[in-house]
C-alpha cells in the first residue's frame, strides 16, 4: 500500500545535500573503510544514503539516531536497500545525549546537526580515540542552540587530539546565503 509521508523538503535542499556531499568527499579522502558508523541527529538518513550510494568507502554498518520519532520510518524507507541487506543501515529513535558509544565502539561518529543539540552530553560521552566528523553553520534560527560566527569558533567547541580536516563552505543563493563549517578529527 502506498503511503504519503510527511517530510520536510529542507532535508533535500541544495544546502543540506551539498553539505553532506562535501562531508562524503572529505571522509573518502581520509578513510578507505569504516566498520561501524553512528550518525547523530540523522534526520531522514540522507547522510547515510549518500555515503552508501557513492560506494567510495567500504562500510560495515551505519546506525542513525534521531530524537524525533517521525524520522525512523522515513530514514529506514530511504535506506531500505541497506536495511534489507543484513541491517547495514538502521535508524533508531534515541536522544543522542543519552547514548553511550563506549559500549558499542563505533569507529566513526558523524553529527551534521550540532547546532540543534540542546546539551553537549552527546559530545562528552564520545570516548577518546573515536573519529568524529562534525558540521555546524552560521545560520540564526529559533531551533538552533549553537551559533558559530566563524570556523575557529565552531572548531573550538569540539576539542580533538588530532585534527584531520577543518574547512568551511559558502552556500550562496539568490535570496540568502550561509556558511557551513566542518571538523574531522580524533577525539
Ligand atoms: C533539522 S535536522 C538536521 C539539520 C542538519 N543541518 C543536517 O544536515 O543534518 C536536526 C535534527 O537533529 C535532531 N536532534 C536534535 N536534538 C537531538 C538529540 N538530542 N538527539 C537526537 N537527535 C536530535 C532533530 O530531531 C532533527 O531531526
Amino acid at each position: 500500500m502506498n503511503q504519503i509521508l510527511n517530510v520536510s523538503r529542507d532535508a533535500f535542499s541544495s544546502g543540506q545535500v551539498g553539505s553532506k556531499l562535501w562531508l562524503c568527499q572529505e571522509l573518502e579522502t581520509l578513510f578507505e573503510s569504516a566498520d561501524n558508523i553512528w550518525i547523530y541527529g540523522g534526520w531522514y538518513g540522507v547522510m547515510a544514503f549518500l555515503l552508501n550510494s557513492r560506494s567510495n568507502m567500504s562500510i560495515g554498518q551505519i546506525r542513525s539516531y534521531d530524537v524525533d520519532p517521525s524520522c525512523e520510518a522515513i530514514a529506514d524507507m530511504i535506506n531500505e536497500n541497506w536495511v534489507i541487506d543484513n541491517w547495514k543501515f538502521k535508524a533508531h529513535t534515541e536522544d543522542c545525549n543519552q547514548l553511550n558509544p563506549s559500549q558499542n565502539s563505533p569507529d566513526l561518529i558523524i553529527n551534521t546537526s550540532t547546532e540543534h543539540f540542546e546539551s553537549m552530553d552527546w559530545w562528552h560521552n564520545i570516548p577518546q580515540d573515536t573519529v568524529v566528523a562534525l558540521q555546524g553553520n552560521n545560520m540564526i534560527h529559533d531551533d538552533h542552540h549553537i551559533h558559530s560566527r566563524c570556523l575557529q569558533e565552531f572548531v573550538a567547541q569540539f576539542p580533538v587530539t588530532t585534527t584531520l580536516y577543518t574547512g568551511q563552505k559558502e552556500f550562496v543563493y539568490p535570496n540568502w546565503r550561509f556558511t557551513r563549517y566542518m571538523l574531522i578529527g580524533v577525539k
